[in-house]
C-alpha cells in the first residue's frame, strides 16, 4: 500500500510498504483524511524525539472499514468512521476509572519512541484496535472527522473544571486548539469568552467562531484587558493554550480569586509560576492530556454545527503533497491552520 513514510529526520517519502496485518478485536481502515497535527511537525525533525525514523505518522484520521477482524461485532466493512489517537488497554487501574487518557500502557498512533512503535494513518490503510472507533454520521466529512481529535481534546479540557453558566473565560493562543476551546467554552454555557493571540488573522477568525473580545497580545497586555473587562475582577476561568511561560503567568494573572486556570499547552517543559497569587488567590490549577470519551460528544457537537472546523481547515491536499506540506508548517508559514491530506478520495 501507499504511505508517507518519514524515514528520516525531515525526510518524507511516498513509498510502497506491506499493508498491516489484522488481528483479533482489531479493523482494517481505509483512510481518507489524516490531519497534520502540531505533533507531527515537531516530531519530524526529531526535537520530540516522538517520531523515531521509520515511520508512519498520523493520528487524526477518518475513513472506511475495509476489514473487520475476529471478535468485533459492532462494526461492518463499509462503516464511516473516526479513531481515537489514543490506544488504550482497558484494563489498568486508570482505564477501569474511566481515565483512559491515562492508561498505563498508552500508545499513540503513529508516534515511535523509546517504549513503542505504533503505525499511523498517512497511508492508505491504518489498523486499530475497534475499541477505540467511532462511527461517523453521513453530516460530517471525512476531512471534517480528521479534526474529531482535536475537538475531543477542547471538550475534554473544558470538562475539568466546573463552569457555572454566564462565566467569563479567557483563552491563551488562537490556533487549533484554542479555537477548539474557545467553542467549547461557549458550548458549556460561558457568556463571555475573550481570547489572545499575537496573530491578528487568528483573532479574526476568533471573531467569527464566537469570541467576545480578541486580545492582540503583541500590542496591549491581556491581563490589563481582561481585568478592564470585568470591572477589575478577573475572568472565571483561563485556558492556556500556547504552552509557554508568558501565557502561563498570563492565565494566573487574569483569573478572579477561586478561580480556574486549564493548563493544555505545553511547549516549554518548565515554567516559572506565580505561586503566592496561585496560593492566596486560591487558584485552581487543572493539566489537561487528550481526551477520554468525548469522541461521542465532539461528533455530535460538530454534526449539529455547534463547534465548527471547517474554518480551521487551510488545505485539504493529496497523501503525495505531504512532504511539502510538511515542509511549509515546519517553515511556519503565515496563515496555515490544519492541513488535512486525503490518501484515499473517496466519500
Ligand atoms: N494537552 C493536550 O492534550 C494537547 C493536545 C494538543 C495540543 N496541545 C498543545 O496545545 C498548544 C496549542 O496547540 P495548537 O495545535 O493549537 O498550536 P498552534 O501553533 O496552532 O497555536 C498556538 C497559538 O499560540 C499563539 N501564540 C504564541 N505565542 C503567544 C503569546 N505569547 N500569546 C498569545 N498567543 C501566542 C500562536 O500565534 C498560535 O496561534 C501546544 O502547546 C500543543 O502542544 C496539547
Ligand atoms: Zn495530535
Ligand atoms: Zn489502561
Amino acid at each position: 500500500m501507499k504511505a508517507l513514510l518519514l524515514s528520516a529526520y525531515r525526510q518524507l517519502e511516498i513509498t510502497d510498504i506491506a499493508q498491516p496485518a489484522l488481528n483479533t478485536g482489531e479493523v482494517l481502515i481505509r483512510v481518507a483524511a489524516c490531519g497534520i497535527c502540531g505533533s507531527d511537525v515537531h516530531g519530524y525533525d526529531g526535537s520530540s524525539g516522538r517520531r523515531i525514523p521509520p515511520i508512519v505518522m498520523g493520528h487524526e484520521a477518518a475513513g472506511r472499514i475495509a476489514a473487520v477482524g475476529a471478535g468485533v461485532s459492532h462494526l461492518s466493512e463499509g462503516d464511516a468512521v473516526t479513531f481515537d489517537s489514543t490506544v488504550y488497554c482497558g484494563k489498568c487501574a486508570y482505564c477501569l476509572r474511566g481515565e483512559v487518557n491515562l492508561c498505563d500502557r498508552r500508545q499513540v498512533l503513529g508516534v515511535s519512541c523509546s517504549d513503542y512503535r505504533r503505525a499511523g494513518a498517512f497511508a492508505e490503510y491504518v489498523v486499530v484496535p475497534a475499541h477505540i472507533v467511532y462511527r461517523l454520521p453521513d453530516s460530517v466529512s471525512f476531512a471534517e472527522a480528521a479534526m474529531l481529535e482535536a475537538v475531543a481534546v477542547a471538550i475534554h479540557a473544558v470538562s475539568l473544571v466546573e463552569i457555572p453558566r454566564g462565566s467569563a473565560a479567557l483563552v491563551f493562543g488562537a490556533g487549533t486548539i484554542g479555537l477548539l476551546v474557545l467553542q467549547a467554552l461557549r458550548v458549556a454555557g460561558c457568556s463571555r469568552v475573550f481570547i489572545a493571540d499575537i496573530d491578528p488573522s487568528r483573532l479574526k477568525l476568533a471573531q467569527t467562531l464566537g469570541a467576545t473580545g480578541t486580545f492582540l497580545s503583541s500590542e496591549a497586555d491581556p491581563v490589563a484587558q481582561a481585568l478592564e473587562l470585568t470591572d477589575g475582577v478577573g475572568v472565571d476561568v483561563a485556558v492556556e493554550a500556547v504552552g509557554r511561560a508568558e501565557t502561563v503567568a498570563a492565565s494566573v494573572n487574569s483569573v478572579r480569586k477561586g478561580g480556574s486556570v486549564i493548563l493544555v499547552g505545553n511547549i516549554a517543559p518548565e515554567v516559572p509560576l506565580p505561586l503566592q497569587k496561585v496560593v492566596t488567590r486560591q487558584i485552581r490549577l487543572q493539566g489537561s492530556c487528550a481526551s477520554a470519551g468525548e469522541y461521542p460528544r465532539a461528533i455530535e457537537l460538530m454534526a449539529k454545527g455547534a463547534i465548527q472546523v471547517k474554518p480551521l481547515i487551510t488545505a485539504v491536499a493529496p497523501l503525495e503533497e505531504g512532504p511539502r506540506w510538511f515542509e511549509r508548517l515546519y517553515a511556519r508559514e503565515p496563515n496555515l491552520m490544519k492541513v488535512v491530506l486525503t490518501p484515499g478520495s473517496f466519500s
